[in-house]
């Protein structure tokens, strides 16, 4: 096509080879085959949402680079949809669906909505091929509540009630009802989580994880508390639109689960991520160690049909892992929060050039310019951690570390980011770009920022570590403790290839360490 604009696509953040993609679906690892399984809303037929709408597919050994495979579920006719959902290993073939030719570990059980004009009813599918096909349960739907608003069931094997629960949204009635079963075939109504957290037009994609809490690295933190458990429940809730930065977002609750009920520590609604592009957020069933992973769809409900690409249309996060952990949010509470690390196999990637310096006192010049001009892929790691000599600052000066991510072809297209100590925050700003998309949509926020406090007070120093990847980028706050996805459009084929640094003001920023590697696949 005439304006295909490939060299801006995406090389470790999935995306489809054409057509239009939302939602990430029935994520699985199957441990037989060591291959992790991706599925995804898709419209092949155009660059915007819009139905025969089918489960696209995409397979990965690694987390890192993905293969596409043919479409998996299809509606039984073109105005209908088969909307989001999940996928479980039915292990002991409490289903029934599977014999014994069927490896236990690849007894592949599909839920979704099914969506017509008249009804949102839940759907059950199972593969005998271990993901690629499946066959529709001859009893669907299994759950049909006369709604038209009624979807996204996520379903987990709950070991201690040796259940099967599912969770799925009411949108509408902003409730999270929460079902179990022991056959995935008929399921009963245990409890709604309801009216919590920030409503918005209507709830979607609920997921509930056991997650891990983890010792903080933040030494001030371990209190050693032995009666504490090593895990919680969180609630993962996603909501379109009203999000607080603007159309879509996910926010997530800390609580514990019982079987039956799921209930929050308290009132407090948490963001996932605090950039304008991670929705839908879905955690893998199946995984090694049960360690919790996940992925959401990075793109935003307000502009993601209007996005300059072609001919394909939105790309997912990286897969990222969760832990909890306890974090100062200030000189006197103490909470817990959800950390986010990448998970990123560099075994797949080439690093074609590395630059580590360590001690370098920023100033207010142009410092520490690194050129990647002659060969920029697009592909770019950057891990800093700087150390901020408050005594050397006035009151209210505005007092910056700023990194320009500079096009290599043509260096006004950049992106800047950084850390300014009056707010505090770290800020983004994406809105340099001679892409008419950037500077017409009203929706495409250019700024955002969040809150930034210090990794470790004592020294008063803070870590990012950013990726960039062709057109997305993700910032990863002090080891994941807030995490800020958002896309950015460059004219096509203008990389990133260098990397400017300048602070507001001579002499208080030290750039401790400070890494910038250009990658390839
Ligand atoms: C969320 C969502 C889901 C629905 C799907 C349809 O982005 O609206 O609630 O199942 O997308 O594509």
């Amino acid at each position: 096509a005439s304006n295909d604009t490939s060299l801006n696509r995406p090389l470790i953040h999935f995306t489809p080879e054409k057509g239009w993609m939302n939602d990430p679906n029935g994520l699985f690892y199957d441990n037989v085959t060591d291959l992790w399984h991706m599925y995804y809303q898709f419209n092949p037929n155009d660059t915007v949402w819009g139905q025969p709408l089918y489960w696209g597919h995409a397979t990965s050994k690694n987390l890192t680079t993905w293969t596409h495979e043919n479409i998996a579920i299809g509606p039984d006719s073109d105005d209908a949809g088969v909307f989001s959902g999940s996928i479980v290993i039915d292990y002991n073939n409490t289903s029934n669906f599977f014999n014994s030719s069927i490896n236990p570990g690849q007894r592949v059980v599909a839920f979704y909505t099914y969506n017509t004009a008249e009804s949102q009813t839940q759907y059950v599918a199972y593969s005998l091929d271990g993901g690629y096909t499946f066959t529709k349960y001859s009893g669907n739907p299994v759950l049909n509540l006369n709604s038209t608003q009624f979807r996204d069931p996520k379903v987990f094997w709950h070991d201690e009630t040796e259940k099967w629960i599912m969770v799925l949204a009411l949108s509408q009635e902003y409730k999270v009802q929460i079902y179990s079963s022991e056959n995935l075939k008929e399921w009963e109504l245990q409890s709604n989580f309801s009216h919590h957290g920030i409503l918005g037009y209507q709830y979607e994609c609920p997921g509930l994880s056991k997650i891990p809490i983890v010792k903080s690295s933040d030494s001030s933190l371990n209190s050693s508390n032995s009666t504490s458990p090593d895990y919680k429940w969180v609630m993962f809730l996603s909501i379109n639109p009203g999000a607080p930065q603007g159309g879509s977002f996910t926010q997530y609750f800390i609580g514990d689960f019982d079987g039956k009920n799921f209930t929050a520590d308290d009132h407090q609604t948490r963001f996932l991520d605090f950039g304008k592009d991670y929705y839908a957020f879905q955690a893998f069933d199946n995984t090694p160690n049960n360690d919790v992973l996940g992925v959401a769809w990075a793109s935003n409900w307000e502009y993601g049909g209007f996005v300059p690409t072609s001919p394909w249309r939105s790309s997912m996060s990286l897969i990222r892992n969760f832990t909890l952990q306890e974090y100062h949010p200030n000189g006197e509470a103490t909470e817990l929060n959800l950390f986010s690390q990448p998970v990123i196999d560099h075994d797949v990637l080439n690093a074609n050039h590395t630059i580590h310096k360590g001690n370098l006192t920023i100033g207010s010049g142009k410092n520490v310019t690194f050129d990647f001009h002659n060969s920029a892929t697009g592909l770019v790691e950057l891990n800093v951690t700087f150390k901020v000599n408050t005594s050397s600052i006035r009151p209210h000066d505005f007092v910056d570390l700023s990194f320009y991510l500079r096009g290599a072809s043509d260096p006004h297209e950049y992106l800047r980011l950084g850390y300014e100590n009056t707010a505090p925050a770290f800020f983004l700003d994406r809105g340099n770009s001679k892409v008419n998309f950037v500077s017409s949509n009203p929706f495409y926020t250019d700024k955002t920022s969040v809150n930034f406090l210090p990794y470790s007070t004592e020294l008063n120093t803070y870590k990012i570590y950013a990726i960039a990847d062709r057109n997305i980028l993700e910032v990863y706050l002090n080891d994941g403790l807030a995490v800020s996805t958002n896309t950015f459009f460059f004219t096509e084929g203008n990389h990133i290839g260098s990397i400017d640094v300048i602070a507001g003001i001579d002499g208080v920023y030290e750039l401790v360490d400070f890494e910038v590697k250009q990658l390839s696949v």
